[in-house]
Formats: C-alpha cells, structure tokens, sequence
C-alpha cells in the first residue's frame, strides 16, 4: 500500500483575514463544507489503495489536526510534530524516516494540505501510474499543463518517455520570474509541478542526503531523538531547529536527476490566494462570487467573502472584500499576491 503523507505545517498568509496564524488556510472550511485538509484526507481514505496516513505538522496545530481527522472519522497512521517551521524538505524528510522505519520499501504520496482536487477516475488513475513509476526507482512529480505565466509554482520540462506515463525530468524550475515564466510558456512542453509526489522513500532518503545533507542530519536527529506524548510524535528541537530553512522544491528537485514528471490533466488548483479562490467559486454573470450575508450591485469581476457582518459593494471592479469577525481587508483582486507580505506585517495576531 501507498503510505500517505500529508503536509500540514504552512501559515497561508496570503488568505489573510481568513487564515491566521492559530488557524491557517488548511484547516478552516474555505470552499466547501469541510476543510482542504479533510478534503485531503478523504482522497486517500481508500485502503485498497493507501495506508494510514501520516499528518506532519507544527506543534502549535496539533489539536486541529487530531480533530478534524476524528471529525471525519479517519484513523492516522502517526501525527508527527515539528518544534519550529523549517518548510517542506525537513518536512518530508522527517515523515520518510518514520515511513521506512515501519516498511523498508515504502511508497510515499506526498500531498499538500492546500490544494483543491476534485477526486475523478482520471485523478486515481494518475495516482496509481506514479506508484508504479515510483516502483521503478524515480520520484515522481506530476506535471499540470499550465495556462498562464504563474509565478509562484515550479516548472518542470517534459523530457524522453518511460514506462507508466512518466517522463525524465529536463528540468526543474522553482518559481521563476515572469520574463522566464512567459518563455517557458511560449516554448512549450513545460509543466506546473502540482508539489504532490510519488516517492520512495528510501531513494528519496538517499537524494537528500547527498543533495542537501544538513537537512537529512536534521531529520534524522529529529526522529531519533523524538518523542511520544498521547497520539503525537514530537520532533527533537534542537535536532531539527538545525536544519536550513529550504523547501524540497529548491533543495531536492532542482538538483537531482532521479526525478520524472507525470503529465496530468486532472482538475487541480493550489488555493494560495483569494484571485485562486474566486477562480474556484461559481461566479454570476458580471464574475462576481459572493460567500455570506453581501449585497453586490454595479460591480464586476470581484469578491466577497464575510462572516456575519453585512457587507454591500456598489460600483466596484476587481475588487476583494474579505470580512472576519475582527478584521478586514479591502484589496484588488489582481493583486491579491500583495496579502501575504501586508500580513506578515501585521504585528498583531496576522
Ligand atoms: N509540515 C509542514 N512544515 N508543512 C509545510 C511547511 C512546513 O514547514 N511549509 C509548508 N508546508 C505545507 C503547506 O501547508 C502546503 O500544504 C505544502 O506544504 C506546500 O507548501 P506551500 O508553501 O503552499 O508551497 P507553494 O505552494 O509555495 O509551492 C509548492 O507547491 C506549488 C504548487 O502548489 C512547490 O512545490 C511548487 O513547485 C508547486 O508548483
Ligand atoms: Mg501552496
């Protein structure tokens, strides 16, 4: 079986007010009636398919993490706990050790916690060609065809064919800038890297030991030195405080050269800012979407999203409007990306 491995640890800053530092954007109902990491549990509660799944997180979202699993009646495999944020490739470092300490020759499915995936024949049908992919000695990324210069996503050329539908990587480019963006797009055969993978998790171990060894230290000495405390495995601290600051992107996937890429075309979107949300909402005719007690008239292409203050728009294009019970914030929708760096300075609870 494919042990799942669920990452769960970001601050999603960019859906500021919405998402918070005690309770960012994975764990609250955004689109839909469960969270996106319920939702992300749900696509691998197949066990013909997977294994329990392992959840790593930061410590401070550990009672959300356990709740809302039990919320949706799923039993984890392990919570793993980390004392302090050192992004993805600490990350998943850390859950491939605990996952081939129980099964030498795991498969790993590496999933955000931030994607909107709409479970289709076409999305399992993918998920089980990177298994056997994977099964053949590659780590698997799978390429989404793009449809605009985006500059916050890895790009992945497509190379030479292999078995399963799964190509040789001939590069990976982690979030270029738009000059690059848009040559990559007019070039053509280049991929979105959807930042799920298919690993195992041994060869995964071994890349990351020769390509970013201090992450690999880190890990290692975190999950020797961890420890149990109820249903949480708690990460050594000042074992995994050492490791750099880096994601898997830059660290792993652009230097090694055990990567393939799997071509999908299965409904995908990285819910990473409110232009991203209103794009995934079903929107009137003037594109407007609307969540919660508002009133739009006169308006075009624009959001509302509000809690339970009532909120009119007139006369605005372009336009979000994002209310909370203690904050607000008023923005250009096409400039949504600015949210991030405006919350981040935000000295009170951002
Ligand atoms: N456990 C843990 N610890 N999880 C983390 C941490 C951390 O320190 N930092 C981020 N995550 C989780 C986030 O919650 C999210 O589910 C996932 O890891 C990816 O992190 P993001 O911060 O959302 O990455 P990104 O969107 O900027 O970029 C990645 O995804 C893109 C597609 O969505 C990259 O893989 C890009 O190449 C890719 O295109
Ligand atoms: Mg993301």
């Amino acid at each position: 079986a494919i042990v799942p491995v669920i990452l769960a640890g970001g601050q999603g800053t960019r859906l500021w007010p919405k998402s918070r530092s005690a309770r960012p954007k994975q764990f609250i109902d955004l689109v839909g009636e469960t969270s996106l990491f319920q939702q992300s549990l749900e696509r691998v509660k197949d066990a013909g398919r997977y294994g329990a799944p392992i959840v790593i997180t930061n410590a401070e979202y550990r009672f959300l993490v356990a709740e809302q699993a039990q919320e949706r009646g799923i039993a984890l495999g392990a919570i793993l706990l980390e004392p302090v944020a050192r992004n993805t490739a600490a990350a998943i470092a850390a859950a491939a050790l605990v996952a081939v300490s129980q099964d030498e020759n795991a498969v790993i499915h590496v999933l955000a916690s931030d994607h909107l995936i709409p479970a289709s024949a076409e999305y399992f049908g993918a998920v089980d060609n990177a298994a056997l992919a994977a099964r053949d000695g590659h780590l698997v990324t799978f390429g989404i065809t793009p449809d605009r210069p985006e500059t916050g996503y890895g790009y992945i050329a497509i190379g030479e064919a292999l078995r399963h539908g799964a190509h040789k990587v001939g590069a990976f480019v982690e979030k270029p800038n738009l000059e690059k963006a848009e040559a990559m797009l007019a070039q053509g055969g280049f991929a979105w890297n959807s930042g799920m993978f298919m690993l195992p998790a041994k060869l995964f171990l071994a890349e990351c030991e020769r390509l970013a060894p201090e992450v690999y230290a880190a890990a290692r000495g975190a999950v020797a030195g961890a420890k149990s405390d109820l249903d949480f495995i708690r990460l050594d601290e000042a074992a995994f405080a050492a490791s750099p600051n880096i994601s898997v992107d830059y660290a792993i996937f652009e230097r090694t050269d055990k990567a393939t890429v799997l071509p999908v075309s299965f409904e995908w979107s990285d819910l990473g800012a409110w232009d991203a949300v209103w794009k995934g909402q079903s929107r009137d005719a003037a594109g407007n979407a609307v969540t919660g007690p508002a009133m739009i008239s006169n308006s075009t292409n624009s959001l509302v999203v509000t809690e339970t203050a009532h909120v009119v728009v007139d006369g605005l294009d372009d336009v979000a409007v994002i209310a909370t019970e203690d904050a607000v914030f008023v923005g250009r929708l096409s400039q949504a990306q600015n949210v991030g760096a405006i919350a981040k300075s935000l000295k009170a609870d951002a």
